[in-house]
């Protein structure tokens, strides 16, 4: 380990830090501040960071700039529960101080050592020119260490890497066979996308093992937050290609995340058995990360956010991005990833309403909710008996006609969330894969300015910000130029996930 200069304070920063977000808290607009997922009391957040259980409670740790809406700047934010749906918000963790880590606390992951200390892999980035990446970055992987998870102690760099390399990133760290592994990032001098492991004993000492994953992508020129993990005998690497072009409903966003799964043993190459698949054909689903819970299930997080396009609640709202609900990730027999809440967001429902079997008439509209901003649709519809082009959710519709529409499209085979009619923010349309059978089963999850739908118990999902205007917002259920057979509706509202609302 090389010893580092601290050049700042780190409880200074902190402190520093919580000031500028106290201020910014105070202009916060939350028309569309998330009820029931993660956010910053005020500030930008990106990638979750450092998932992990630990002191008997979920630790998720966030990339977060408490001082604007803008990504600049990065710290580590900080949530715990008990529960995965009951939220406390913890003070900042981590705020730049080393040399090392001068333009930001980038991405990592956290695991609890033998020593029962909570271990935090980061990156500490920096631009070559101080100012901005047209000279380059500086990365290496740096480490935190904390005894009770709210106050960490830099213990600085742990891996160096080459000096020539552009972007080296997001340590994600696991033990297998008695070994700590971490993967990470790279972009290679030949300027592809590569996934790099490390292996270490201690916690501490790192050593180069292999580049365990290049991207057959030539297009990819960078992969983002990797993170490796088992599920039943196979492994998946998870990770974000920068760099592909559009294609059809893929690579749509400037930031897309996807897996391929294969076959890896300590010490060995990983074997790759499939292609690489989106995890969420949404607007807004980047950086996911993984933890194993105590119970051993495999529990994702992803961001909800954009880099490039703006999004509305930056420019009056003093907030921007949030986390997905948390998810649980299983394996198919075909070896395709199924992602859906984990079981713990039912605890989340206030009052449930049962509609029952009915049908929608030809062209018609079935009112679900008057007016609700957190809410969750549970909808079954025999296909083999509905004509209906699109079974149509239009959610946050106001009284001036706007809304975001979520449906299965006969016509194309997909179940879109669609945009086009939204007031406020980024429009367009994205759309995941039907996977087939008669009987479509949708769960809908809706916050203030947000839609996840899964498809099929999580065979596919679609996760995008929506915006509503202005009144109240109504959900509602149409058919189009033919009828709907629906089994089954059920409309849950969802409370607060804050413990302290
Ligand atoms: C991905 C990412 C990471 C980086 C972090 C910086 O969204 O670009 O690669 O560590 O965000 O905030």
């Amino acid at each position: 380990m090389t010893e580092q200069t601290v050049s700042l304070n780190l409880p200074e920063q902190l402190r520093l830090a919580e000031e500028a977000n106290a201020e910014l808290r105070r202009g916060r607009k939350d028309r569309w501040y998330p009820s029931f997922h993660i956010a910053a009391p005020a500030g930008w957040i990106n990638d979750p960071n450092g998932l992990s259980f630990f002191r008997g409670r979920y630790q998720v740790y966030f990339q977060h700039n408490p001082a604007s809406a803008q990504h600049h700047m990065m710290h580590w934010g900080h949530v715990s529960s008990e529960d995965l749906v009951t939220w406390r918000r913890e003070p900042i963790a981590l705020a730049p101080t080393l040399e090392a880590d001068r333009d930001g606390v980038f991405s990592g992951s956290a695991v609890v050592g033998d020593d029962g200390l909570l271990y935090a892999f980061y990156t500490g980035h920096r631009w070559r020119n101080g100012v901005n990446e047209d000279e380059g970055n500086l990365q290496v992987q740096c480490l935190a260490v904390s005894e009770d998870g709210v106050t960490f102690e830099k213990r600085g760099v742990v891996v160096e890497g080459p000096e020539d390399l552009l972007h080296f990133r997001d340590p994600k760290v696991w033990r297998s066979g008695g070994t700590w592994w971490m993967v990470f990032g790279a972009c290679s001098a030949e300027n592809r996308g590569e996934v790099w492991l490390y292996r270490s004993e201690n916690l501490l000492d790192w050593e180069f093992d292999r580049i365990l994953f290049r991207d057959p992508d030539p297009e990819a020129f960078m992969l983002e937050c990797p993170d490796m993990f088992p599920l039943g005998d196979k492994w998946v690497i998870l990770y974000c290609p920068m760099g592909p072009s559009r294609d059809g409903f893929r690579a749509r966003n400037t930031h897309n995340a996807g897996y391929v799964v294969g076959e890896w043993e300590p010490g060995g190459d990983f074997r790759q058995l499939t292609d690489y698949r989106l995890v969420d054909w949404g607007h807004q689903f980047y950086a996911p990360q993984t933890f194993e819970a105590p119970d051993g299930r495999r529990i994702a997080f992803g961001w909800m956010g954009s880099f490039e396009i703006p999004v509305a609640t930056q420019a009056e709202d003093a907030w921007c991005g949030q986390l997905t609900v948390p998810r649980e990730l299983t394996l198919d027999a075909d070896l395709r990833l199924r992602n859906r809440p984990v079981a713990e967001v039912e605890r989340l429902r206030a009052d449930s309403r049962e509609l029952g079997a009915f049908e929608v008439a030809l062209n018609d509209d079935v009112v679900l909710l008057d007016d609700a901003a957190a809410y969750e649709i549970e909808l079954e519809v025999d296909l083999a008996r509905t004509t209906s082009e699109r079974v149509a959710l239009k959610l946050g519709l106001t009284p001036d006609g706007s809304h975001t529409m979520v449906a299965y499209d006969d016509l194309i085979g997909r179940v879109v969330v669609d945009r086009h009619a939204a007031a406020h923010g980024d429009r367009g349309y994205r759309g995941a894969p039907y996977p087939g059978g008669d009987r479509l089963a949708l769960r809908v999850l809706v916050d203030r300015g947000s839609v996840e739908v899964f498809v099929n118990g999580g065979a596919e999902s679609v996760t995008s910000f929506a915006f509503p205007a202005e009144g109240p917002r109504a959900a509602v259920l149409s058919s189009e130029s033919g009828t709907i057979a629906v089994e089954s509706l059920t409309v849950h509202r969802l409370r607060s996930a804050w413990a302290e609302d």
